[in-house]
C-alpha cells in the first residue's frame, strides 16, 4: 500500500503510521489525560441550531456505548490485559475519559430536547450472550499468554471506528456546538487509538501471535455496540454514517489502516460488514427503538432530515 498512510485525525493532529513504531509515550498521555471540559461548551446555544433526527438517534446510540465502557472494563479486568503496567495505567485514564464522553453526549441530548431518559435494564445487568462472551474471553486469556495482543487490536479497531463515526457525524450535521464538542471527543479517541494501535503492532511482531489474533478477529469481530444495542439501532447508525460515497470512503479508511498491522493485510472489517448488513437499497426508515425523539425531529426522518442528509 502506498498512499494514505498518514492518518489525519483533526487538522492539527495526524499520526504517520509509516514511521518505525515510535513508542507511545504513556507518561505524556497520563499527564494530558483529563475529562472533556463540559464547562467550555456553550450548552445554551444548542437549541438555537437544528439537529437532524437521525443525528439525535445516532447520538443516543453513541452515548449508550460510551457509558457502557465501565461495564466493558469489568470483563477487561478479568484478563491478562492488566498485568502490563502501561496497559493498566492507560486503562485507568481511558475509562475516565470515555465516561465523560458519555456525560457530554447526555448533556447535549438534554440541551437539544431529546434526553436519554431511563434505561430499560440496570447498567450492570448485561445480556446473557455478553456475559458468556466475557467468561469465554477470560478463559482464553488465562490459556494464552499473548491474549493482550487481541485486546489491543480490538481496541484499535473500535477506537478508530468510533472516532471516524464522530467525524462523520460532525460532517453530516451543521451544528457549531456539536462540532466543537465532537472535536474535543475525537481528540481523546485519537489518543486511545494510537495507544492500542502501537501496542497491537509491537505485540504482533511475533508471527504466531499475529496469526492467532487474526483468527480471533476474523471469527468474532463485530462493530462497536454489537450485542449492547439492538441490531436495528446499529444498522440505523451504520446506514446514517457510512452509506454514500463519503461514508464508504471513511469506512474503507478504517479498514485500510488496520490492514497495516502485522498479519492483518487482508482483514475484512467495516466495509465487509456494511456489505453484509446494509444492502445498497436500505433506506433510513427503520423505526426508532422508542419514542424519545421529539415529534418535529421524528417527522424530519421522513423528509430526509432538516439538513437534507437523509438516505444516502
Ligand atoms: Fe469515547
Ligand atoms: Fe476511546
Amino acid at each position: 500500500m502506498s498512499g494514505g498512510l498518514a492518518i489525519e485525525i483533526l487538522s492539527a493532529v495526524s499520526y504517520d503510521l509509516r514511521r518505525p513504531m515510535p513508542a507511545f509515550d504513556i507518561d505524556s498521555y497520563v499527564g494530558r489525560s483529563r475529562a472533556v471540559d463540559l464547562a467550555a461548551i456553550d450548552w445554551a446555544a444548542v437549541p438555537r441550531h437544528p439537529v437532524p433526527s437521525e443525528a439525535l438517534r445516532t447520538m443516543r446510540f453513541m452515548q449508550d456505548i460510551e457509558s457502557h465502557t465501565i461495564i466493558y472494563l469489568r470483563s477487561l479486568l478479568a484478563t491478562r490485559a492488566i498485568d502490563d503496567p502501561d496497559v493498566a495505567t492507560f486503562l485507568a485514564c481511558w475509562v475516565y475519559e470515555e465516561t465523560f464522553h458519555g456525560l457530554a453526549l447526555q448533556r447535549f441530548l438534554e440541551a437539544a430536547g431529546a434526553p436519554v431518559g431511563e434505561r430499560a435494564l440496570p447498567r450492570g445487568r448485561e445480556p446473557w450472550a455478553k456475559r458468556i462472551e466475557a467468561a469465554a474471553t477470560a478463559m482464553v486469556s488465562k490459556a494464552w499468554p499473548d491474549f493482550c495482543a487481541v485486546h489491543m487490536t480490538w481496541g484499535a479497531i473500535n477506537e478508530l471506528t468510533t472516532l471516524t463515526g464522530y467525524r462523520r457525524l460532525a460532517a453530516l450535521t451543521d451544528h457549531p456546538v456539536l462540532a466543537e464538542l465532537l472535536d474535543r471527543i475525537v481528540l481523546d479517541e485519537s489518543r486511545h487509538f494510537f495507544f492500542y494501535y502501537r501496542q497491537a503492532e509491537i505485540r504482533m511482531q511475533r508471527r504466531a501471535v499475529a496469526r492467532t489474533a487474526r483468527v480471533l478477529v476474523d471469527r468474532f469481530w463485530a462493530p462497536v455496540g454489537s450485542g449492547v444495542q439492538p441490531d436495528a439501532e446499529l444498522r440505523f447508525l451504520a446506514t446514517y454514517l457510512f452509506k454514500g460515497p463519503d461514508g464508504r470512503a471513511a469506512a474503507r479508511k478504517v479498514d485500510e489502516t488496520i490492514r497495516r498491522l502485522p498479519g492483518f493485510e487482508t482483514v475484512q472489517l467495516l466495509e465487509a460488514w456494511m456489505d453484509r448488513h446494509i444492502p445498497h437499497a436500505t433506506p433510513l426508515d427503520e423505526p426508532a427503538r422508542d419514542d424519545a425523539v421529539p415529534e418535529p425531529a421524528r417527522d424530519a426522518v421522513h423528509e430526509g432530515g432538516r439538513n437534507g442528509h437523509g438516505n444516502h
